[in-house]
């Protein structure tokens, strides 16, 4: 068991950054990522679809097999974590519980924002997260599924960071610019007097710097990306599966259902280390791998608490 893969996915690139901090915290651990590119995004999508896409990827990491499972996507984590834990036989960790955990313990003046995917949003997850851990906080909530797009863009845009490429050519490129998309979103939650923002998609900490910019340095921003790694390392630990210590760097192995050649080249930016193999998945390999019984639960998960 200890020696076995962290299966990691997302829709696409964004939960790279995921991957970025659970390598980083746990340097030992092999990482199985699929990238659902071909269906990116999922921000959009029906909940009950994305729930359907959860089943899937889970299936296909169970059979690699993995030791533990984490939906670094918050649009599949407000969808379908409940039902991934009932459906599945290893933990199975989200990105919202431990984004909305840091943000309860940074808040001073109580008052915190969450930006996501419209799927996200709406689920309301995050509020219910947070009230969770301390019902005296007050969650400001704005979708902001264009910065999906212009995270998106910029990555095909060419080399360089996706900072600079913003700062030197969103004018030119995106009309409106990226800062008056970003003003549009954040000035209302900016006026609500919050001091913490919860960057509420895993392809948002690749606008950090510039969403700083937009609501100034009194705004502290929450990516739950490296509270997510610390709670991958103290599940592991509990149960003594963490990957003893060796000489040789983990290989790592990517997959996506999109383009190959793609994948490693935009992964390698986000990741910010290269990406040398990646697999190709067939969506209808995926479809296939639901069992019936994963495929009844689908029709209760409303009834088991998922949103
Ligand atoms: N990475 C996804 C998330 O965290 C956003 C991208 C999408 O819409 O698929 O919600």
């Amino acid at each position: 068991m200890k020696t076995l893969p962290i299966g990691i996915f997302d829709s696409g690139l964004g939960g790279l950054t995921v991957v970025r901090e659970v390598t980083r915290a746990l340097p030992h651990e092999r990482v199985a990522y699929l990238g659902d590119t071909a269906r990116c995004p999922y921000g959009p999508r029906d909940l009950a679809e994305v729930r359907r896409f959860v089943l899937e990827i889970g299936s296909w990491l169970e059979a690699r097999p993995v030791k533990l499972m984490v939906i670094a996507c918050n649009t599949a984590t407000a969808a379908g974590l409940a039902l991934a834990q009932q459906a599945f036989g290893v933990p199975v960790i989200g990105v919202v519980e431990p984004g909305a955990r840091a943000a309860v313990h940074a808040t001073v003046n109580r008052n915190v924002g969450v930006i996501g995917t419209t799927g996200t949003i709406e689920s309301g997850a995050y509020s219910r997260a947070v009230r969770a851990l301390d019902a005296g906080v007050t969650v400001f909530s704005a979708a902001t599924p264009r910065f999906v797009d212009v995270v998106e863009a910029g990555l095909r845009m060419g080399p360089g960071t996706l900072e600079a490429w913003l700062a030197e050519s969103a004018d030119v490129f995106i009309r409106p610019s990226f800062y008056e998309i970003a003003r549009d979103y954040l000035d209302p939650l900016k006026r609500s007097g919050i001091d913490t923002l919860i960057l509420g998609c895993t392809h948002f900490p690749l606008l950090e710097t510039s969403i700083q910019q937009v609501l100034g340095p009194r705004v502290r921003l929450i990516s739950s990306a490296e509270e997510t790694a610390r709670e991958v390392a103290e599940t592991l630990e509990r149960r003594g599966h963490l990957a003893p210590a060796s000489g040789e760097p983990p290989a790592h192995a990517f997959a996506t259902t999109g383009d190959v050649a793609e994948f490693a080249r935009l992964g390698s930016r986000v990741l910010r280390a290269r990406i040398a193999d990646v697999a190709r998945v067939g969506l209808d390999e995926l479809a296939g791998l639901v069992s019936p019984e994963r495929t009844a639960l689908l029709g209760s998960a409303e009834a088991v608490g998922t949103p």
